[in-house]
C-alpha cells in the first residue's frame, strides 16, 4: 500500500457514518420518481417443462462466477461501523454465492483507514470489488489503486460516477473534467477488470457508447427510483446547499430505462437502483441485464441482524428463481430472450430497432 497521504480537512470516516445512519433510519427514497420497473410485465408460462431445480441461476461478470446473478451492491467502507457491516455481507454473500461490492476505498487510499475492506477471510471465493470514485481515480496512480486492490484481495474495481451527489455534498466535488480519459487510462493499464458505475442517476446510452469507446466492458446502471443519493447529500447540506439538493432530489434515468438504453451494446451489466426484491431483479435481466444489485435494502436488514440479512438475501434468490420458472426460463440467456409487455412511460426509453424493441409485445 502506498504512504497514506495528508490527512484532509474533512472527516471521510465520519461522512461515511453519516452515510449509514442515513441509509438505515432515514426516507431518502426518490420522492416520485420510480424505477419504471412497473412498466414491464413478465409474460407467464403455464407449460413450462422444467423443474425448480434444474434452473440454473449461475452467472458470470467480470470474469468471476456467481452461483446467482446478484451484487451487494457497493456501500460502505473507511469507518468503524462499516467494520461489523461488511463482514456480515461478506459472510452472507460467500454461503449464498453472490457477488460484494465494497463502497468507496477514498478513506484507505488517502487516510490509511482499513476498516471494512478486510473480509477475504470469511468470503475466500466470491467476487468481491473494490470501489473508487472518477475524480479520486484522476488524482491516483493506477499503481496505488492496483496495489490497494491487491492488498484487499479484490477481483475488479467499480469506478463511480457521482456529479450529481458530489455537487450537492457539502465537502463535495465540483470538477469533473477528465473523467473519460481516467477510465480510459485505467482501462487500458489496470491489470483488474473495471467496472463503471453511477450512484442512483443512471447511465445514458451516449455515456454507455463514450466509455465502450475506451474499452469498458462491463457497468452498474445504478439507476433513478431507488435511493437517492442526491437526497442522502441533501439532508446531509446546510441551507442553501439543501435547498439545491431539494430541488435535484429525484434526477436521473430510471434503472429500467437505463437497462434497455444499454441493452444492445455488447457490456456486462449490473442493475442497482430501487432493485429490491428478486421479481424486480428478474425484470432487470429480461430486459437485458447480467444480473442484479441491491444495496440500501441490505444495509436495513443487515441493522436487523446476519440472520435477517441472509433471508433478506435467499429470498431475493428465491423470486427470481421462481421467476425463470413461470417464464420458462432455464437460464439468464433465456430470461433475456423471454416476452415482455413493456408499458408506455418505458417503451419512450427503448432505442427503436434493438432486440429489446422486437421483444416487445404489442
Ligand atoms: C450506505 C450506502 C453507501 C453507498 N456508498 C457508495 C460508494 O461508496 N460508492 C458507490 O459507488 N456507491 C455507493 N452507494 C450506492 C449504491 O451502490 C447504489 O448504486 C445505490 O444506492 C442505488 O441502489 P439502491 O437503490 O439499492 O440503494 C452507496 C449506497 C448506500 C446505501
Amino acid at each position: 500500500m502506498p504512504d497514506p497521504k495528508p490527512p484532509e480537512t474533512v472527516d471521510i470516516g465520519a461522512r461515511k457514518a453519516d452515510h449509514i445512519a442515513l441509509c438505515v433510519a432515514e426516507d431518502v427514497g426518490f420522492h416520485g420518481k420510480t424505477t419504471l420497473f412497473e412498466d414491464v410485465e413478465l409474460v407467464h408460462d403455464a407449460l413450462p417443462e422444467l423443474a425448480l431445480d434444474e434452473i440454473d441461476l449461475s452467472c458470470s461478470f467480470a470474469g468471476k462466477t456467481l452461483r446467482a446473478p446478484l451484487f451487494i451492491a457497493a456501500m460502505t467502507g473507511g469507518t468503524a461501523k462499516a467494520e461489523g457491516i461488511n463482514r456480515d455481507l461478506a459472510v452472507v454473500a460467500e454461503a449464498l454465492g453472490v457477488g460484494l461490492c465494497f463502497g468507496s476505498q477514498r478513506p484507505l487510499l488517502v487516510r490509511g483507514i482499513r476498516d471494512g475492506y478486510f473480509v477475504r477471510d470469511v468470503a475466500p471465493t466470491i467476487p468481491i470489488f473494490g470501489n473508487i470514485g472518477v475524480v479520486q481515480a484522476r488524482e491516483t496512480t493506477t499503481k496505488a489503486l492496483a496495489d490497494m486492490l491487491e492488498a484487499c484481495g479484490a477481483d475488479a474495481i467499480c469506478v463511480h460516477l457521482n456529479p450529481a451527489m458530489e455537487v450537492v455534498q457539502p465537502e463535495g466535488d465540483q470538477d469533473f473534467r477528465g473523467g473519460l480519459t481516467t477510465i480510459a487510462r485505467l482501462v487500458k493499464e489496470l491489470p483488474y477488470p473495471v467496472v463503471v458505475k453511477e450512484t442512483g442517476c443512471g447511465l445514458s446510452r451516449k455515456v454507455a457508447e463514450r466509455l465502450v469507446s475506451v474499452g469498458v466492458k462491463w457497468v452498474d446502471v445504478s439507476g433513478a427510483g431507488g435511493t437517492s443519493w442526491v437526497g442522502v447529500e441533501a439532508k446531509r447540506a446546510a441551507a442553501s446547499q439543501r435547498a439545491l439538493g431539494e430541488r435535484y432530489w429525484d434526477w436521473g434515468i430510471p434503472t429500467a430505462a437505463s437497462v434497455a438504453q444499454l441493452a444492445d451494446l455488447g457490456l456486462g451489466i449490473i442493475a442497482t437502483g430501487g432493485v429490491a426484491d428478486g421479481h424486480t431483479a428478474a425484470k432487470a435481466i429480461a430486459l437485458g441485464a447480467t444480473c442484479a444489485g441491491i444495496a440500501r435494502p441490505f444495509l436495513q436488514a443487515q441493522a436487523r441482524g446476519l440472520h435477517p440479512l441472509r433471508e433478506a438475501v435467499e429470498a431475493v434468490i428465491a423470486e427470481l428463481r421462481l421467476a425463470h420458472l413461470l417464464t420458462g426460463s432455464r437460464d439468464g440467456d433465456a430470461l433475456r430472450r423471454a416476452d415482455l409487455v413493456v408499458g408506455a412511460r418505458l417503451q419512450r426509453w427503448v432505442p427503436r430497432g434493438t432486440t429489446l424493441a422486437g421483444r416487445m409485445l404489442g
